[in-house]
C-alpha cells in the first residue's frame, strides 16, 4: 500500500494548484493575480477585486460596469430569509446566525445548485457577493434589535453596505466618504489570502459536489474560530484587557512564557515571517479613520503603538519572527467605525467571500481536482475481540 506523509497542520502540502494569490511570507509580499496588495488598496476598489479575483484580469470599464449591475441586481435576499433570523435568540452571536443563515441560502436559490453549469456557477458567485452584505447587516441589525433596512442600489458597494447597518428608518443617515473608503479598503486586504484554514475548508467542502452556499458556510464556521478570522475580535479584547501602556510589560512576559497559554492575539502568522504587508495598510487606515472620526488620544491605539513597538524589538517575538498581523489593527478601525466587537469576524467573512468563491470555482473548473481525502497515520488500538458487558472490567 501507499506511504503516507504525516504533515500536521499541512505545513508542508500544497494542496492545489492556484493562479489567484501569491505570498511570499519571508519577504512580506502579497499579490492578487500578480497585482501587489499596496497598489489594489491604494488605487482600486473592493468590487474590481472581486473581478479580479473572480475573472483573472482587471475589469475595463464597460466590464466594471456590467459586473456591478449584476452584482446590484442580486443584493436583496428572499423576503421569506427575515424568518430565519427571528429565530435566533437575540444575544446570538452574529457568526453563529451567519453560519445558519448563509447556509440556507442553498433553499432559496435552487437554481445555483446545478454546479455542473457554468452559467450557474457564476451566477451562484454574483449572488453570493451581492447578498453578504445584506445578510451581514441584516445579523447586525437583529443583534440590536433595530429593522432590517433594504439595500440601496444607487450607492456603491461598501456605503450600501454602511448604510444598512447604521441607517435607521427615521432618521436621514449620509454615507462619510472616508469611513466608506476605508472599509472598502479593509474588505480588499481581506479578500483573498491562499490556502488558509477557511478556504481550504470551501474546497474540501466543495471537493464533494456540495452547493456553493452550504461551500461558504462552512467557510465562515472555520473563519470563526480565533487562531484565524476570530482573531480581530481577540485582538481588540486583548488590547482593552491591557488597558494602559504601564501593564504591555506584564503582558509581553505572560505571551513569552511557556507555562502560559496566553498569546498575543493580532502577532504572528503561519506564512508570514516578515511584517504582514496587509497590516502597514491596515495601520495607516487606521489612523486615518481615527483623524477623520476626530478621535485623538485613543487610550486603545497608545496600546497597539507601544505593544508594537516593545513587540519588535523584544528577543523572543523577533527570534520567532511574530509580526503583527492584520487583525491588529482592523479592531481598534471597525470599533471606531461604530461596529460591535462581535462583527468584526463578520465582515472579514462579507470579504473573504469572494476569495472563498473564486477559489471554489477555480477548483470546480480545474480537471485535476479530486475530492479532498487526506489519510491518517493510525495509532489506536489493534484488533481485539468484542467483551460482553458483564464481563468487562
Ligand atoms: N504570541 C506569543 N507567542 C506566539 C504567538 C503569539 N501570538 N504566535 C506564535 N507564538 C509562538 C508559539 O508559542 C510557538 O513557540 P514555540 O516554538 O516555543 O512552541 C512559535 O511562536 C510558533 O507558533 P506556532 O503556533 O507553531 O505557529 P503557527 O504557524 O501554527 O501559528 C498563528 C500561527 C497565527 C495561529 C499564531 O501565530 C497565533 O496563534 N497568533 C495569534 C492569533 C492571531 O493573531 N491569528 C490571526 C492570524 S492572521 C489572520 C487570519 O489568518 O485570520
Amino acid at each position: 500500500s501507499k506511504m503516507f506523509t504525516y504533515d500536521p497542520g499541512f505545513t508542508s502540502t500544497a494542496s492545489c494548484e492556484s493562479k489567484i494569490t501569491y505570498i511570499d511570507g519571508d519577504e512580506g509580499v502579497l499579490l492578487y493575480r500578480g497585482y501587489p496588495i499596496e497598489q489594489l488598496a491604494e488605487n482600486g476598489n473592493f468590487l474590481e477585486t472581486c473581478y479580479l479575483l473572480l475573472y483573472g484580469e482587471l475589469p475595463t470599464a464597460a466590464q466594471y460596469e456590467d459586473f456591478a449591475s449584476r452584482v446590484t441586481r442580486h443584493t436583496m435576499v428572499h423576503e421569506q430569509m427575515n424568518r430565519f433570523f427571528s429565530g435566533f435568540r437575540r444575544d446570538a452571536h452574529p457568526m453563529a446566525v451567519m453560519v445558519g443563515t448563509v447556509g440556507a441560502l442553498s433553499a432559496f436559490y435552487h437554481d445555483s445548485l446545478d454546479i455542473a453549469d457554468p452559467f450557474q456557477r457564476m451566477v451562484a458567485s454574483i449572488r453570493m457577493i451581492a447578498k453578504m452584505p445584506t445578510i451581514a447587516a441584516m445579523a447586525y441589525k437583529y443583534s440590536v434589535g433595530q429593522p432590517f433596512v433594504y439595500p440601496k442600489n444607487s450607492l456603491d458597494y461598501t456605503a450600501n453596505f454602511l448604510q444598512m447597518c447604521f441607517s435607521i428608518p427615521c432618521e436621514e443617515y449620509k454615507v462619510d466618504p472616508v469611513l466608506s473608503r476605508a472599509l472598502d479598503r479593509i474588505f480588499i486586504l481581506h479578500a483573498d489570502h491562499e490556502q488558509n484554514a477557511s478556504t481550504s475548508t470551501v474546497r474540501l467542502a466543495g471537493s464533494s459536489g456540495a452547493n456553493p452556499f452550504a461551500c461558504i458556510a462552512a467557510g465562515i464556521a472555520c473563519l470563526w474560530g480565533p487562531a484565524h478570522g476570530g482573531a480581530n475580535e481577540a485582538a481588540l479584547a486583548m488590547l482593552q484587557e491591557i488597558g494602559s501602556v504601564e501593564r504591555i510589560p506584564e503582558y509581553i512576559a505572560k505571551a513569552k512564557d511557556k507555562n502560559d497559554p496566553f498569546r498575543l492575539m493580532g502577532f504572528g502568522h503561519r506564512v508570514y515571517k516578515n511584517y504582514d504587508p496587509r497590516a502597514k495598510i491596515m495601520q495607516k487606515t487606521c489612523h486615518e479613520v481615527l483623524t477623520t472620526l476626530g478621535i485623538k488620544d485613543d487610550p486603545l491605539l497608545d496600546v497597539a503603538i507601544e505593544l508594537e513597538r516593545i513587540a519588535l524589538h523584544d528577543e523572543y517575538f523577533i527570534e520567532k519572527k511574530l509580526y503583527p498581523n492584520i487583525d491588529f489593527y482592523s479592531g481598534i478601525t471597525l470599533k471606531a467605525m461604530g461596529f460591535p466587537t462581535s462583527m468584526f469576524t463578520v465582515l472579514f467573512a462579507l470579504a473573504r467571500t469572494v476569495g472563498w468563491i473564486a477559489q471554489w470555482k477555480e477548483m470546480i473548473e480545474d480537471p485535476s481536482q479530486k475530492i479532498g481525502r487526506p489519510r491518517q497515520l493510525y495509532t489506536g488500538a489493534t484488533r481485539r475481540d468484542y467483551i460482553a458487558v458483564e464481563d468487562r472490567v
